[in-house]
């Protein structure tokens, strides 16, 4: 597998966005998911380039690049950030591209002060890796909105 990954956006269409939000009731399509990275202040994606191996092709030469796993974060640019999503494709899971996804976006948030996720108890001691520790959170969740559309 030749895995790259990249913080832009730049050729990177719908198309190569099948396959995420496995197991929402009413998910985001590849479209809505492009525009929920589009409105990001950060983003990290992983990508899968074709072989042969080469390094990330520039923006035209992007075909047959599939985006295998992606990360996101929302920030007030100042002193906070939220990272909303993380998820790798089901069959590029257990290979290491989340934690550099996670890695690489506590890496770009650095400069904030706090840096905060929801998540599952289960996946606390995965976080716990990139120097996150468990906390107390509030959510709210507007079910009829979860497509974003
Ligand atoms: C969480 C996720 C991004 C990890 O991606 P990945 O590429 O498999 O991550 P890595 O290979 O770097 O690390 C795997 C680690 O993830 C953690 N993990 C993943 N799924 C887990 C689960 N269901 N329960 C507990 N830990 C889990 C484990 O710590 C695992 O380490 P291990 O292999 O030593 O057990 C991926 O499982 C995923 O997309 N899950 C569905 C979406 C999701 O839950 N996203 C997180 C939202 S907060």
């Amino acid at each position: 597998l030749m895995i790259t990954y990249t913080d832009s956006l730049d050729g990177i269409t719908a198309e190569q966005l099948q396959g995420f939000f496995v197991g929402w009731p009413n998910p985001p399509t590849p479209e809505t998911h492009r525009r929920i990275l589009a409105g990001s202040s950060h983003i990290v994606l992983a990508l899968e380039i074709p072989s042969p191996p080469s390094p990330l092709p520039q923006v035209e030469e992007r075909t047959g690049v599939r985006v295998v796993g992606f990360i996101n974060a929302i920030s007030d640019g100042v002193l906070s950030a939220f990272i909303p999503l993380l998820e790798v494709l089901p069959e590029y899971q257990e290979q290491g591209i989340g934690g550099e996804l996670a890695r690489r976006m506590m890496d770009k948030l650095r400069p904030f002060y706090t840096i905060d996720l929801v998540c599952d108890p289960k996946l606390q001691p995965f976080y716990e890796r990139f120097g996150m520790r468990p906390y107390s959170a509030m959510i709210a969740r507007n079910y009829e909105r979860q497509s974003g559309e």
